[in-house]
Formats: structure tokens, C-alpha cells, sequence
């Protein structure tokens, strides 16, 4: 979702990441013939010079990425856009019914008993899961965010208003075939709504922990806020809890200091409104003392067994995740990437302690046994992985237990001296074993150096690393990728990257969420190549939108993404997808983007 509302939970004193930054440009700039700022340097934008490891006006490795660009001239238009050697494909918007045969349409303002059945609001991670090739599977989709405003058209007045906002997040699943060379929504077995009031299981190191029990002695029900995903080797879906303070309020309350730090206040009460009718979001409601403590993790589905429970994989810490991009490193251990989207948040890791082929034939999760750990990025380059553990002295004095270490991992960070980020949202691994993480952007970092560029850093940028000892390592080496700023007034304007996908050829997928694109540009979806960083674009969404979310079929001939909150559900800004079913409000929905030769997408 678009955070126009920022928020600095983190008063560690933790050095923020701006100020390595600059330190290491610096230095980098020094060895490059000793201009005397690194920031001088990027404002002087010397054509050929930059500071990021790609090279300005370097060309892609031929074959890789040859289709022709949209151009920056024609954007910001109502409509979507996309490259000329492509075709789209609009599908599953905001409340078409998840079986379509049997309903129920689309109506608004939706009932809650009709939106339990229909596709959410606020596209977002997803990924595809094959039941035949590449021409028919199972589309499990994330539904971030959608304001009470443009689900009801009003805020909540009621518990059953809040049963309608809640029914409209968490998660659909629908099965998708291709025929004719067409894209269709189909009727299956498979078709499935999760949301905040559907039951879920806890595992791993905090599932018992008291912090999770309230004295109501309510079970443990839903997910919420579902930004960003992963997929894992055995074949299920990682859906990450993001802005879950946005849900919870109360009248007078004040937060402890544990709760400050992931942002819960009484200042969030009217934003979706639920706490005013659902005594489990009302956080002065003594009976629910530890709900909010549900939340804030990442959730495994089995998209492929309708009637599992989604399972809160607790060793994967709490934070605001915003997705979980999984490799598998030495010894088949299984590897989790994972961004906490704020200004000044972390970058963290999770790290089976074993192979997770053989964690399974014991019948155990490779998600419950393992090490979490947060990023230092240092001064030269260089970075290492800070384990999370109650074994550290640091950690014993403040934490009882492991449980607790994992449920507040953000204060446990600030103690083992991680370091703070411009907003770190995607994360995604590379066939090279570089990681990307997008920094969106971050207006409120201050730097001393006036003269740097990224402070405040408005447009973001994206760094990668590559760990030592493939992926389980706790040594990296770090260079930042791309500066979105160098890209303005070029072709290959961007601003605010957020999803990102690396191929397994090289390419890295880039798509936006900043309400100023620069250059009259909506946001869009971008493709760099990872070693030239030459980048093109691909996709131009509709104003008021981000785009957001990708998957592909196994082929890589059909690639998924979403158009997100377009218009901001303003009819004035757009209508999109008006042209898919005459339906006049703005919905999200999903694209499928092909080829028009039926080439892998993005070449
Ligand atoms: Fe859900 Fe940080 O985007
Ligand atoms: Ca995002
Ligand atoms: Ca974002």
C-alpha cells in the first residue's frame, strides 16, 4: 500500500543506514578519482557516472531483454499501457465471485456473507501454483489494503460494515486455464477465501507462548494486511502480515513500549475502524490484552489442501513483513529473505538448521527449526547477519525467552546493532545468489551531509548482497544496485521501487509504488538487467494505483501482476478495468502479460 502516512517506530540509536551510505559512496567515489562528496558527485549526474553498480547507458546482454520499451511520452494516462511487443490480459477483479458459475456477482456496496465469496480488495504477492504445465493452476493472491471508504462508501457504523472490510483482506485463491491462448477464471475444488475471522494455527518457537493467549480465551483466527509473499520448495504459499497496526485502536490507549515499537497507538482508531465494533481490535479491551501480538507474522498455505488452516510460522520473527523470497542454500538448507517496511527498519534472515528435504521426512517444518538473524551493513562494502537468539547475554537481559526474542525481533534488532533502512519492502534472490532488496524511499531520514542525495531519499534505491557460504553464511558483501533518482529524465525513469522478481536469466523485475512517478509517469513495471543494469520499461498502471505482485507460470511464458487501489477508488482518476466489465468504480485487479510471440516474458 502506498504509506503516505510514515511513521518512525525505531528510536534506537542505531546508525542509520543514510549515513553508511554516504560513508561508503564516499569512499567508492574517492577510489574513483577523488571528487571530494559522493553526493556532489551524483548531482553533478556526469553522463556515465554513477554511484550504483550499474552503469548508465550500458546495454542489456543481447537476447536478454530485446522487446521495445514504452516510452516516458504517453504516460500518465487513465488506461493501462504496455510494450509494444506484448499483450495484456485484465482478470479476477474486486469482487468477482471465486467459483464463477455460481456467484455471487459483483454488487456494491458488497454484503459480508457475498464478500466471503468473492475476490478481495488490494492485490498484492501472489504466486502461481501448476496443476497442468503452464496452461492451468492455482493463483493464491495476497489482499493488502482497501479502505472502508471504497469497499462500503462509508467508514464502518456497525460490526457487520467491519465483517465486510474484514472479508474484503487475507487472501484468494482461484484456479486460472488457459485456453485459445486466453486466460480464464474456472470453477475448481481448490477455490478458497481466507481472511481475519478464518481459523489459523501457530508454530515453531512462540506458538505457546502466553504472549499469544488472551483471557477471553478466543482460538487463534486470520490473517491481515497481506503484502508481499514467498513460495517454498515443497510447494506452498508464504503470505506476509505487513501494516497490522493500521486494524487495531481503542479510545485512551496508550501503548507500552513494546507495542510503540510496532506502532500501535489510539491514533489508528478511525483508520479502518474495526476496533469501534470488534472487541479483538480494541486494544483498551482488557480481555483481548494480546491479540495484536497474532499478528505481524509470516503464514504458510498449503494452496493445494482447501481444508488446512494457514500456519503462523513463528521463527520467522515478528515484524512488519512485507514478503519472505526463499533460496535454498548449502546443505539444502532453506533460506528466507525478509524486509520490516518502515523508515529506519531492518532486513532479516531465517536459516534452517537443516536440509528441509530431511527436516520433512521427519515430519517437521523446515520453518520451525532454524536461526533468525538481522542485517548490519557496514562501511566497506561488507555486512554480517546478527543472530536473534536468547543465547546472547544482550538479548537474556531483556527478553524471558526465545518466544519473546522472535514476537518483539524489532526491539531485539535495535540491541544486536542492526541496521537501519530506507523502507526495505521486496527482497528476491538471483540466479547469481545476489539478494535485491528495494528501499523504497525515506523522507525522513536526515543526513549531516546536506549535499546527499539520499537524505531525505525520496525515490529509493535497491541494494543486493551476496552472503557467504551460499545463503547460510553470516558474512555478505553489499553494493547498491540502483539509485531511482538517476534514473529522472531518462528513458528509464523510476521512482520508489517496491516488488521485485529476479529470473532465472538475469533479469530483474521492478515495480513501483510512489504516489510521484517522475516524468508524468503512473507507476509501472520495469525490467533491469542485472548485470548491465540496463532497465526497460514494460507495464505503465493507471493513476492513483502501484503496481504490485508477480508470478509466472513454470514456462515463463505468462507473467501475473496487479493493478492495486487504482484511483484510489475514485471513478474522476480512472475507471479501470471498466473495459473488463463495464463496472464504472475502479477495482483491483490482476494482469496477465504475455508475449505476442509467446516468448518468455520480459525478453
Ligand atoms: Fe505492502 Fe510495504 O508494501
Ligand atoms: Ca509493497
Ligand atoms: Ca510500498
Amino acid at each position: 500500500m502506498k504509506n503516505r502516512i510514515e511513521g518512525r517506530s525505531n528510536k534506537s540509536a542505531n546508525r542509520p543506514f543514510g549515513d553508511v551510505l554516504s560513508r561508503y559512496l564516499s569512499r567508492r567515489d574517492v577510489l574513483r578519482g577523488g571528487l571530494q562528496s559522493a553526493a556532489a558527485a551524483f548531482f553533478a549526474s556526469s553522463p556515465g557516472r554513477s554511484l550504483a553498480a550499474r552503469k548508465p547507458g550500458a546495454k542489456a546482454r543481447p537476447g536478454l531483454m530485446d522487446f521495445t520499451p514504452l516510452p516516458v511520452a504517453g504516460g500518465g494516462g487513465k488506461v493501462p499501457r504496455i510494450a509494444p511487443d506484448y499483450q495484456m490480459q485484465v482478470l479476477i477483479p474486486w469482487g468477482e465471485p471465486i467459483n464463477p458459475s455460481t456467484g455471487p456477482a459483483f454488487r456494491w456496496p458488497p454484503t459480508a456473507a457475498d464478500q466471503e465469496k468473492q475476490v478481495g480488495i488490494g492485490h498484492d504477492g501472489m504466486w502461481f501454483f501448476p496443476l497442468e504445465g503452464s496452461d492451468r493452476g492455482v493463483l493464491v493472491l495476497n489482499h493488502e489494503y482497501g479502505m472502508s471508504r471504497h469497499i462500503l462508501g462509508r467508514d464502518p457504523q456497525s460490526l457487520d460494515d467491519v465483517r465486510v472490510s474484514q472479508h474484503a483482506h487475507g487472501i484468494t485463491i482461484v484456479e486460472l486455464a488457459k485456453r485459445d491462448g486466453r486466460w480464464q477464471h474456472v470453477d475448481s475444488r481448490y477455490a478458497r477465501r481466507i481472511h481475519v475471522n478464518t481459523p489459523v494455527e501457530f508454530s515453531g518457537p512462540a506458538a505457546g507462548s502466553p504472549l499469544l493467549r488472551n483471557p477471553a480465551g478466543n482460538p487463534f483466527a486470520g490473517t491481515l494486511n497481506n503484502c508481499s509473499n514467498g513460495h517454498t520448495p515443497w510447494g506452498t504459499y508464504l503470505t506476509c502480515e505487513e501494516n497490522i497496526h493500521f486494524y487495531f485502536g481503542g479510545e485512551g490507549f496508550t501503548p507500552n513500549a513494546r507495542q510503540e515499537r510496532y506502532g500501535l497507538s489510539a491514533r489508528w482508531t478511525s483508520f479502518h475502524g474495526w476496533s469501534r465494533f470488534d472487541p479483538r481490535f480494541d486494544l483498551t479491551n482488557p480481555d483481548y490484552v494480546n491479540e495484536s501480538n497474532r499478528f505481524g507474522w509470516v503464514v504458510e498455505i498449503d494452496p493445494m489442501a482447501p481444508s488446512a488452516p494457514p500456519v503462523k510460522r513463528t521463527a520467522l520473527g515478528r515484524f512488519r513483513h512485507e514478503g519472505c523470497a526463499i533460496a535454498v542454500g548449502r546443505d539444502d538448507r532453506v533460506v528466507g529473505y525478509m524486509g520490516d517496511d518502515e523508515g529506519f527498519e531492518y532486513i532479516y534472515k531465517f536459516v534452517s538448521d537443516r536440509s528441509w528435504k530431511a527436516l520433512r521426512d521427519e515430519g517437521l517444518s523446515p520453518l520451525d527449526h532454524g536461526r533468525l538473524y538481522a542485517a548490519r551493513f557496514d562501511d566497506d562494502g561488507t555486512g554480517e547477519w546478527l543472530e536473534l537468539t536468547i543465547d546472547d547475554p544482550r538479548l537474556a537481559e531483556e527478553f524471558a525467552e526465545q518466544a519473546e526474542v522472535l514476537m518483539f525481533a524489532r526491539r531485539a534488532a535495535d540491541i544486536v546493532g542492526a541496521t537501519p533502512m530506507d523502507r526495505p519492502e521486496w527482497t528476491t534472490v538471483g540466479p547469481d545468489e545476489h539478494v535485491y532488496c528495494s528501499l523504497t524511499n525515506n523522507s525522513r531520514r536526515r543526513d549531516t551531509n546536506a549535499a546527499n542525495p539520499l537524505a531525505p531519499n525520496r525515490h529509493g534505491h535497491i541494494i543486493r548482497w551476496r552472503d557467504d557460504d551460499h545463503h547460510v553464511g553470516t558474512r555478505f558483501q553489499w553494493e547498491i544496485f540502483l539509485i531511482a533518482e538517476e534514473t529522472h529524465g531518462t528513458e528509464e525513469s523510476l521512482s520508489s521501487p517496491d516488488g521485485l522478481w529476479a529470473d532465472p536469466d538475469g533479469r530483474l523485475f521492478i515495480q513501483t509504488d510512489g504516489s510521484g512517478q517522475a516524468d508524468g509517469l503512473n507507476d509501472q513495471m520495469l525490467v533491469a538487467d542485472t548485470d548491465s543494469g540496463e532497465v526497460k520499461r514494460l507495464f505503465e498502471g493507471v493513476p492513483g494505483c502501484e503496481v504490485t505482485g508477480i508470478a509466472v507460470t513454470p514456462d515463463r511464458r505468462t507473467m501475473f501482476i496487479n493493478v492495486q487501489h487504482p484511483g484510489n477508488g475514485d471513478p474522476a482518476e480512472t475507471s479501470f478495468p471498466l473495459e473488463f466489465d463495464g463496472v464504472t468504480i475502479p477495482r483491483d485487479a490482476t494482469i496477465a502479460i504475455m508475449r505476442k510471440d509467446g516468448g518468455i516474458v520480459g525478453s
